[in-house]
C-alpha cells in the first residue's frame, strides 16, 4: 500500500513540469518515481529540462533515466524543486534527512522558485517529531555538538557506519518540537552543526499525498 501510494503521489508530481524548466531532484523511495515519471514524459513528450541532483543516488538515477544534470555552478535560479520528506505538518513544517540527504536537499530547496513535496499518506502528521531529527555534523565537534544537543532537549544517537555525500556524520535527535522554526535555528547555531533536517524556513508550497491509487494535492 505504500509503495503504491509512494509511486501515485512521485508521478503525479511529474504533470507540473515544464518544459524549460531547471529543476530540484531531491532524494529518496518516493522522489524515484517522480525521476521515472519525469523522463518518461522527456522521451514522449520531448520535453527540454536540465536537473540538479540533491544527492549522489539521484545523480546516478536520474543520469541513467536519460535526464540532463548541471549543478549549482551553472543555475543558481531554480524553478521547481520535487523532494520526499518523513514527516509533513499540516502547516507544510517538515522533517527531512532520513537518507542523510538534507543538507543538498535544503540548499536546492531555497534555491527554488516552487517546491513541491511528494510523500505517501503515512508521512502526514497533526505535528512533526515522531520521527528524529537528522543533525548533519563535522565529526571534528563531535562530543561538543552531542552535549549542545542535549543542552536544548535532543537525545542525539549516531548514525552507525554511515557518512554523508559530503563525507560528515549525522546525529538522529529526538525532540519534543513545540516551535520548528525555532528549534531548526537554535540547532544550526550549534559550531560544528552543518544543516539540520526540520524544514520550517523553506516550506514547501504544495504537499501531493499518495493515497494508494488516489492522490490529494494540498496548497498553502
Ligand atoms: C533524504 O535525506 C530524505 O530527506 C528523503 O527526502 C526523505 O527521507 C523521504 O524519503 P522516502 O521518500 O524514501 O521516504
Amino acid at each position: 500500500m505504500n509503495e503504491e501510494s509512494k509511486k501515485t503521489a512521485g508521478e503525479a508530481s511529474a504533470l507540473f513540469v515544464e518544459d524549460g524548466m531547471v529543476l530540484g531532484l531531491g532524494t529518496g523511495s518516493t522522489v524515484k518515481y517522480a525521476l521515472e515519471a519525469i523522463a518518461k514524459r522527456i522521451k514522449e513528450e520531448g520535453l527540454d529540462v536540465v536537473a540538479l541532483p540533491t544527492s549522489k543516488s539521484t545523480e546516478e538515477l536520474a543520469s541513467s533515466l536519460g535526464i540532463k544534470l548541471s549543478s549549482l555552478k551553472e543555475y543558481s535560479d531554480i524553478d521547481l524543486c520535487i523532494d520526499g520528506a518523513d514527516e509533513v505538518d499540516e502547516d507544510f513544517n517538515l522533517i527531512k534527512g532520513g537518507g542523510g540527504a538534507h543538507t543538498r536537499e535544503k540548499i536546492i530547496a531555497s534555491a527554488s522558485k516552487k517546491f513541491i513535496v511528494v510523500v505517501d499518506e503515512s508521512k502526514m502528521v497533526e505535528k512533526i517529531g515522531g520521527f528524529p531529527v537528522a543533525v548533519e555534523f563535522l565529526g571534528f565537534g563531535k562530543r561538543l555538538v552531542a552535549n549542545q544537543l542535549h543542552r536544548i532537549g535532543g537525545d542525539p544517537r549516531l548514525r552507525g557506519s554511515f557518512e554523508t555525500d559530503n563525507g560528515n556524520l549525522i546525529f538522529d535527535t529526538k525532540f519534543y518540537i513545540d516551535d520548528p522554526l525555532s528549534l531548526e535555528d537554535r540547532i544550526n547555531s550549534i559550531p560544528g552543526v552543518l544543516e539540520n533536517g526540520i524544514f520550517s524556513r523553506r516550506r514547501p508550497e504544495r504537499v501531493i499525498v499518495g493515497r494508494g491509487e488516489k492522490h490529494e494535492i494540498i496548497e498553502k
